[in-house]
């Protein structure tokens, strides 16, 4: 397996913090903020330099194959928090709550927020929801949990909300979400996501509050942009929402790499002599075999 960075000898980087995150309201270049949801991932976008890796609730979707993320429990998020975590990363690493582990009531929230913290090993945790979640987002900041919120389109309200629709489009929705970011920036936010809004309510929103706003799918005009791995990666077939751009088209070389193996396997050009352990082979390929052993166990 390759070197995280290329340089084993380096100094550890410095990890990134919820005061690190904060201070960038207003100041310095925006955040970038990625979803991943294992440990390979976790490295990949960690080594490209993110601000901060978000263990979403998305994992329903993209890993699970889930139509919605409402099945997904606690223990999941915890589950995939742990791989991410073990990759390191000098990123910020935020876990989601999912759909019921904080709407019951505050004591509630408190303890799903310090499951994700105690056995998901997250640093952060991000919950969906406005004014309605102050004293539950308070209480959880109370007991030392950072919080970011998340405003405008909640995935977890699907049914409510008739589908996964843009949100804030006309004066009484726009004002709804100003007046959200200003409550949960009273009950303790460190950050704010704010996803598929129209840009003048997500400029708006961002001027009123005093903490970053992290767009996904609101324009440019936010403190920083959040977007779900394999969406910028080229990675989900079939629909991929508007605001998504893809970088590369990772799933097109997927299938033409695991395609290309298969015709090899079938054709019995692979493996060749040089992917194989020769009864008199020397040192090296004793020392790959070995490593490769270490890293199964
Ligand atoms: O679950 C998730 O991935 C999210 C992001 C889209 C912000 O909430």
């Amino acid at each position: 397996m390759a070197s995280k960075g290329g340089n084993e000898n380096a100094a550890p980087a410095q990890r990134i913090t919820v005061p690190d995150l904060r201070a960038r309201k207003g100041a310095g270049p925006p955040l970038v903020m990625v979803t991943a949801y294992d440990f390979t991932m976790a490295r990949l976008v960690d080594e490209a330099g993110v601000d901060a890796i978000l263990v979403g609730d998305s994992l329903g979707m993209v890993v699970q194959g889930l139509a919605n993320t409402l099945p997904v429990t606690l223990e999941e998020v915890c589950y995939h928090g742990r791989a991410v975590a073990r990759a390191q990363p000098r990123a910020h690493l935020i876990g989601d709550m999912p759909f019921m582990s904080y709407q019951v009531s505050p004591e509630q929230a408190v303890e799903s927020a310090g499951k994700l913290i105690k056995d998901g090993s997250f640093e952060s945790i991000k919950l969906e929801g406005g004014a309605e979640f102050g004293e539950h987002i308070a209480r959880i900041v109370g007991a030392g949990i950072p919080v970011m919120g998340h405003l405008g389109l909640q995935p977890q309200r699907v049914h409510a909300l008739g589908g996964f629709k843009v949100q804030g489009r006309g004066r009484d929705a726009a004002a709804k979400i100003i007046s959200d970011a200003r409550a949960l920036e009273r009950a303790g936010v460190y950050a704010i996501v704010l996803e598929a809004i129209p840009p003048d309510v997500a400029e708006q929103a961002t001027r009123t509050v005093g903490v970053p706003s992290i767009g996904i799918g609101a324009g440019p005009k936010c403190d920083g942009q959040v977007l779900v791995c394999v969406d910028l990666l080229g990675m989900s077939r079939g629909h991929a929402p508007k605001f998504a751009k893809r970088y590369v088209e990772l799933g097109d070389a997927i299938v033409d790499g695991v395609r290309r193996y298969a015709e090899e396997v079938r054709s019995g050009a692979f493996p060749g002599p040089e992917h194989a352990f020769q009864p008199n082979d020397a040192a090296p390929g004793i020392v790959d075999a070995a490593r490769i052993l270490s890293l199964r166990r």
